[in-house]
């Protein structure tokens, strides 16, 4: 009974957000497209504090519309909303993706991106959207907060396991976030102090899919010498526990 009023409110809630997500996205749209018509000259040309002051505005919106699109899908998710597509897929090939994706934007950074995955391929049945999706939170988590040396992605097929480990050796995940860096909105700044790019969402959205999909993503180790966070997958997505 008790059970059953709570999925009822639960359902409500995802309803709720759903619809006020929804309703935001449309004029968060406008108000970054006209921002954007400004800041191209097409109503006049601006000055420099104008500009400086439309760029604001475009970028908190932007910003805000990347927090509404995430909480849609957390709530899609929830909801059992968004499909689960099982195929057979080879891993090995989707962790190369994933590195390659990643790799122009380390660059950027000085980092270096390496794939370490078995010269055989290796193939799971599993949904590879959302795997694809978690080792992107991950591997881009570490680039993006990676300051020095690089990120390797490993890959290891285990008897009915697979496990992608992504390990960096940049200044290790903040102490005061330690236990919470799953939850919800939960972000750390980078390692010169400012605020990184994001929402805090990345994290709880992937140990969601990782759930979805019968595994988990766990932080084994981090220091000032860097961070490993895994991910572990039935490979067989039907014999999961
Ligand atoms: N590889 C890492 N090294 C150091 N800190 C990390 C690492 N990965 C995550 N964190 C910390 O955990 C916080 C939460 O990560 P999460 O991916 O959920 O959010 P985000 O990357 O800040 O934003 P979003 O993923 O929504 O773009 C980060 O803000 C950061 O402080
Ligand atoms: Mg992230």
């Amino acid at each position: 009974m008790v059970v059953d009023e709570l999925r009822q409110a639960n359902l409500a809630k995802d309803r709720f957000m759903r619809t006020v997500s929804h309703e935001l996205r449309t004029p968060l749209n406008s108000v970054i497209g006209f921002s954007d018509v400004l800041l191209r000259g097409y109503a006049g040309e601006l000055n420099e504090e104008q500009r400086r002051q439309v760029a604001m505005v475009r970028d908190a919106g932007e910003h805000l519309l990347a927090i509404v699109e995430q909480v849609l899908e957390v709530a899609g998710i929830e909801s059992g909303e968004v499909p689960i597509e099982i195929a057979s897929f080879d891993a090995v090939e989707l962790v190369r993706e994933v590195v390659e994706m990643l790799l122009p934007e380390a660059h950027r950074k000085g980092l270096d991106v390496a794939a370490e995955t078995p010269s055989e391929q290796v193939l799971m049945l599993s949904d590879r959207t959302k795997v694809k999706q978690i080792l992107m939170n991950l591997v881009g988590n570490a680039v993006k907060f990676c300051d020095r040396g690089g990120v390797t992605v490993e890959l290891r097929a285990q008897a009915d396991r697979i496990r992608f480990r992504v390990r960096d050796t940049g200044p290790g995940v903040r102490e005061d976030i330690r236990h919470t860096l799953f939850e919800e909105f939960m972000q750390g700044s980078l390692p010169d102090g400012s605020r990184p790019d994001g929402v805090g969402l990345g994290l709880s959205i992937a140990r969601r899919l990782a759930d979805s999909l019968g595994g988990s993503v766990v932080l084994p180790e981090t220091s000032e010498r860097g961070s490993v966070f895994d991910l572990v997958l039935p490979r067989d997505w039907q014999h999961r526990a």
